[in-house]
């Protein structure tokens, strides 16, 4: 079942200048890219994007990290897209993440992990509507 996915390419993978490495495996999986956007997270927008963490301990120095410096924000859309761009991403702690998954290849942190996908349909509708409202 076709299914549409909101992705974020954080501000390290923007840093680092792999933009064009995970948006490649995303495409070559035979993903479909919907909407892409470089755009920035202030405070309001990271506490409504991570509304299920604000509480959390880790929640202060992931919003401070999120709201460092230019993102891109994207929909891609696939067969099963929410699930199958999860796997492609991996583990959320790049040390524990499988080879061959972009956290796992890319990334030595579970708050610098390059990548933000959304876990379940819920989400993805959720985030798609505070990312671009227009969809
Ligand atoms: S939970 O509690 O299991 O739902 O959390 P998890 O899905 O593992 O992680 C949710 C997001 O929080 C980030 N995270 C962290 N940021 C900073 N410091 C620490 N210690 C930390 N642990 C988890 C993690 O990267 C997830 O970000 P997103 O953007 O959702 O991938």
């Amino acid at each position: 079942m076709s299914e549409r996915t909101l992705v974020l390419i954080k501000p390290d993978a923007v840093r680092r200048g792999l933009v064009g490495e995970i948006i490649g495996r995303f495409e070559r999986k035979g993903l479909v890219i919907d909407a892409l956007a470089l755009r920035s997270m202030d405070g309001e927008l990271a506490d409504a994007h991570y509304a299920d963490h604000v509480t959390k301990a880790f929640y202060p120095p992931l919003k401070d990290f999120m709201t460092s410096g230019p993102l891109i924000a994207a929909i891609i859309s696939g067969d099963e897209a929410i699930a199958v761009v999860r796997t492609l991403v991996g583990a959320t702690d790049g040390r524990a993440a499988a080879a061959g998954t972009i956290r796992g290849d890319l990334s030595l942190s579970n708050r610098e992990n390059l990548v933000h996908a959304s876990d379940s349909p819920e989400s993805s509708a959720r985030e798609i509507a505070l990312w671009f409202p227009e969809f």
